[in-house]
């Protein structure tokens, strides 16, 4: 059975050094407005590696604050038009280009509320002179690297991961993948942390245990106080099986990616990484994480 819309042909994007982080076209072909974009004090920026649950932190952020005065958002704009995709310039379902910093501009609520994958340095500056406030949403390295081959695998404009044992080479590397090295871009967006105080650094792994924590969490960030009855409705919403469900969500509509070939909302997981890792890529793994990973006031949590 075929999912979503009729698939185009797509040429799978090449990788090239950006800046000394690699990256395919479609995230730096607009980079002179992306790094012009004035960003304004109210936005909230949802900065992420691919595949931390951007979506997810996504939706709950726009639930709080849109899921009350503007319900009807939630059936009929795409979760990608709620929360524009900064740097990303992408075919539409009409062939038309779908513009990341053009989304942004021509959004009508407030706070807008902005995603992006930028490593912290390639942030526009507006974003730091506004002190906007940033959700960073960081996900252990492991199934981040699983996530990720999954969804390079459906994502036709994406390189192609190859087979499991390379991608697994390449990740470690970080310098043959889309954002470049997953460990500097959770190493150095923690050290914003210091410097920056409108910054909330939050886990995937906090948010399997136990989102309503985190929601609260989230909220006394954003200084939101929503009622129980809200609070339960966006627990509701955010469940990964609704959102699976939810074709404003599980990215039916964007033609670029083949959900045949694996769902976005894929399994949703602490741990799927041990159904893809070998005993000796988790030998050789752990090893290089250490080498890599010396800040130890960064822990991530591969189980739970
Ligand atoms: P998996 O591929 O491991 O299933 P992003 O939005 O940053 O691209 O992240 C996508 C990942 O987040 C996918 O991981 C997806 O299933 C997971 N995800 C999205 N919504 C979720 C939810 N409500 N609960 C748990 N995981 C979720």
């Amino acid at each position: 059975m075929s999912v979503g819309p009729k698939k185009m042909e797509f040429s799978r994007g090449e990788l090239f050094d950006f800046h000394g982080v690699a990256m395919v076209e479609q995230f730096t072909k607009n980079w002179e407005k992306v790094q012009d974009f004035q960003a304004r004090p109210d936005d909230i920026l949802i900065a992420t590696y691919p595949k931390a649950g951007t979506t997810w932190v996504s939706l709950i952020l726009d639930l709080l604050h849109f899921g009350q005065t503007a319900p009807e958002r939630q059936t009929s704009i795409p979760i990608h038009l709620r929360v524009p995709f900064l740097e990303s310039t992408l075919l539409s379902k009409d062939g038309g280009l779908n513009v990341g910093t053009d989304v942004a501009e021509n959004l009508t609520t407030s706070p807008r509320l902005i995603k992006t994958h930028c490593p912290v340095q390639f942030v526009p500056k507006s974003f730091w002179e506004q002190n906007c406030k940033i959700v960073y949403m960081a996900r252990n390295a492991k199934d981040s690297m699983v996530s990720f081959f999954h969804f390079e695998r459906m994502t036709m404009t994406q390189p192609d991961p190859g087979d499991w044992n390379s991608y697994f080479h390449r990740f470690m590397e970080g310098k043959i993948v889309v954002f470049g090295s997953w460990y500097d871009h959770v190493n150095n967006w923690w050290k914003k942390t210091q410097t920056y105080s409108e910054l909330h650094y939050m886990f995937y792994e906090d948010m399997i245990e136990d989102t309503g924590r985190e929601i609260d969490k989230l909220c006394s960030f954003l200084g939101l106080t929503p009622s129980a009855k809200e609070k339960k409705q966006i627990m509701y919403g955010v469940q990964f099986d609704n959102m699976k469900k939810n074709d404003m969500t599980n990215y039916s509509t964007v033609i670029t990616m083949d959900l045949n070939i694996s769902p976005f909302m894929r399994k949703g997981k602490v741990g799927d990484w041990k159904n893809h890792f070998t005993v000796a890529q988790n030998e050789e793994f752990v090893e290089d994480y250490k080498k890599k990973m010396k800040d130890h006031t960064l822990q991530f949590r591969t189980e739970i």
